[in-house]
């Protein structure tokens, strides 16, 4: 992603966010009030000081000063850039990056999501006409709820009953082709691409139907055939079942990858909804980012047999970058013969979560291969174990995440965590080291100056600006920050719901942002409706500074006689004002 992301969609997006749900994807956190704590993920604590603040859509920390929104939690936390946390956080509300922030150019997409979801609908309907494949899905525990909710289809037998239903014109079915409904025939003209399967639409964030896979029912090459690479379907990219699993679930706490579209159906339909695949292939950094924006807790659940286990080790060093703090990756091997599928149809749903409890920690299922085959009696097998670790510690983000894990290495090989991070050349990363110093705190008790308080109050409470009459001559008061006051009432004022975060994220690249943000860490004494009262008198007095000054510099006109009968009107006017009671600063 190269372009621009429009201010518009910036704000969106921190309009919308919940901090304390994206916050919470990464970490544990509890209510108190109306705030939510936890111990800040920033720096090493025993007591909770970080404070999450729904209302303002903020977080603050008070033991390192660590502070910041929505899209600065995930820079901060998961090392990203802005416009990737952007991009993380629009995956999360389930929100497009507007498409001039994309790079290159696009066409336009709509016909070909039209032609997707038409070819769905009709595939539905089509299956409710076609009873041998209701007969199949019946036979493999699917009812009609469920064939309902992941929106299962028929697509006939035949080489043209797709290009008949929906086809037509050329352009029509160019659409559709490029929708990869239709192939060319090398005669020229068109065929259906999927002819008596089973079909299982594959759908993104928001529902819209992208691709699908389609099942044969008998014996046959290839048993699933899946849409090919569109400008809308990327196979590395998606996951069946997210969309559906998100339905489910208002509120996905851990999800589980498995890898067939049967798997995820299988599941759900034992009340096992929070699943998604991987449509067969292996599992890509991308579909890692895109778990891990839904939930902090990911269960791999793989084949018992060689190829699952090779596969899960693959996934395992695809997982090792995206490690941090307050996230959890574990692995699930189910015994040799089954899928997820076939075993919670064979165990039953309780059997089968009892082996989710089960699943090895992402560290344990590391070492336990490493040391598998290794002479820990020895010192040769315990150097081994150490040297084999060090390449994939190594890709791990320094942090408490990769403390723990060297720890539990020394811990199996018999050499003490320090020593051994200093053996393998990884850092120790001490924890205070990587805290950031803590920031000065901000001054508490006096509130400073007029425009520093006026400019708190709409930070805190942005709501206020919206119907506030700015005081005329405020722009010329000599007075440091006016202008930024000024800034923020034009703000507050055409934007009247605007919060907090949103309002910040203007400054992200501004010079006043620290500023700003020491603020933002001192709690107003008061509520909204005081803080309403206060901005008023604020301005209040500021327009009388501004009366002041704007009278001191009529009166040295009128010294040096420049004073023309408007400035004198003026002087008067201004002098009869600020005379009267209540009128003097
Ligand atoms: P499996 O061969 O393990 O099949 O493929 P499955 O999921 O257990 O399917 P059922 O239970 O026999 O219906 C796992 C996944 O690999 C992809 C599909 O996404 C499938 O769900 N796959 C498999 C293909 O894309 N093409 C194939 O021919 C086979
Ligand atoms: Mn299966």
């Amino acid at each position: 992603m190269s372009g621009l992301i429009p201010q518009h969609f910036i704000d969106e997006l921190l309009q919308r966010a919940d901090i304390a749900q994206v916050i919470g994807t990464r970490m544990q956190l509890t209510r108190a009030g109306r705030e939510y704590k936890a111990r800040c993920p920033f720096h090493s604590e025993k007591t909770p000081s970080f404070t999450v603040s729904p209302h303002k859509g903020f977080y603050h920390c008070f033991g390192c000063g660590a502070h910041g929104n929505a899209i600065g939690f995930l820079m901060e936390n998961d090392r990203l850039e802005f416009p990737a946390a952007v991009e993380v956080l629009a995956e999360m509300l389930g929100l497009e990056l507007p498409a001039e922030a994309e790079s290159g150019d696009r066409k336009p997409l709509e016909p070909v999501y039209a032609a997707l979801d038409a070819a769905a609908r009709w595939f539905r309907d089509s299956l409710r006409e076609h009873p041998p494949a209701i007969d199949y899905l019946k036979g493999r525990g699917v009812n009609g709820q469920l064939a309902r909710d992941f929106g299962l289809g028929y697509a006939p037998a035949g080489w043209d009953a797709l290009l008949r239903a929906l086809g037509g014109s050329d352009t029509r079915n160019r659409e559709l082709a490029t929708a990869g409904l239709l192939a060319t025939r090398d005669s020229g003209g068109w065929y259906d691409r999927f002819r008596d399967r089973v079909m299982f639409p594959i759908r993104d964030m928001r529902g819209r139907v992208i691709g699908f896979g389609g099942r044969l029912m008998g014996p046959g090459e290839p048993k699933y055939l899946n849409s090919p690479e569109t400008p809308v379907f990327h196979k590395g990219r998606e996951l069946y079942g997210l969309y559906e699993a998100r339905r489910a679930q208002r509120r996905i706490t851990r999800l589980l990858i498995v890898e067939g579209y049967m798997d995820v159906i299988g599941l759900a339909a034992h009340g096992i909804t929070e699943v998604v695949g991987t449509l067969g292939t292996a599992t890509t950094p991308d579909h890692l980012r895109r778990l891990f924006a839904t939930c902090p807790e990911i269960v791999f659940c793989f084949d018992g047999d060689r190829a699952g286990r090779e596969a899960a080790w693959r996934a395992l060093q695809v997982a090792l970058p995206e490690l941090r703090e307050g996230r959890s990756v574990s692995f699930l091997l189910l015994p040799e013969g089954h899928d997820p599928d076939s075993l919670v149809r064979a165990e039953g749903s309780e059997a089968f979560r009892e082996r989710l409890a089960g699943a090895s920690p992402l560290s344990t299922f590391l070492l336990d291969r490493l040391c598998a085959d290794s002479d820990l009696g020895g010192i040769d097998g315990r150097a081994r174990v150490a040297e084999l670790a060090r390449p994939l510690l190594a890709q791990v983000p320094e942090g408490v995440y990769r403390e723990l894990f060297i720890e539990q290495l020394g811990e199996r090989i018999g050499i003490g965590g320090n020593r051994l991070a200093e053996l393998l050349g990884l850092s120790p990363a001490p924890v205070a080291a990587q805290a950031p110093a803590p920031r000065r705190s901000p001054a508490r008790g006096g509130r400073g100056t007029l425009v520093r308080q006026a400019v708190t109050l709409l930070l805190h409470f942005p709501a206020i600006g919206g119907n506030i009459a700015v005081p005329e001559g405020l722009a010329a008061v000599r007075l440091p920050g006016v202008g930024l006051l000024l800034e923020l009432l034009a703000l507050t004022g055409s934007k009247p719901d605007i919060r907090t975060a949103t309002l910040l994220e203007r400054f992200r690249e501004r010079p006043e942002r620290p500023h700003l943000e020491a603020l933002l860490a001192v709690e107003p004494l008061v509520d909204q409706d005081g803080a309403r009262r206060e901005l008023e008198d604020c301005l209040g007095k500021l327009r009388v500074a501004a009366q002041h000054q704007r009278m001191s510099e009529l009166l040295s006109l009128a010294g040096e006689q420049r004073l023309d009968s408007a400035g004198r009107d003026e002087l008067r006017a201004l002098q009869r004002e600020l005379a009267r009671p209540g009128g003097a600063v």
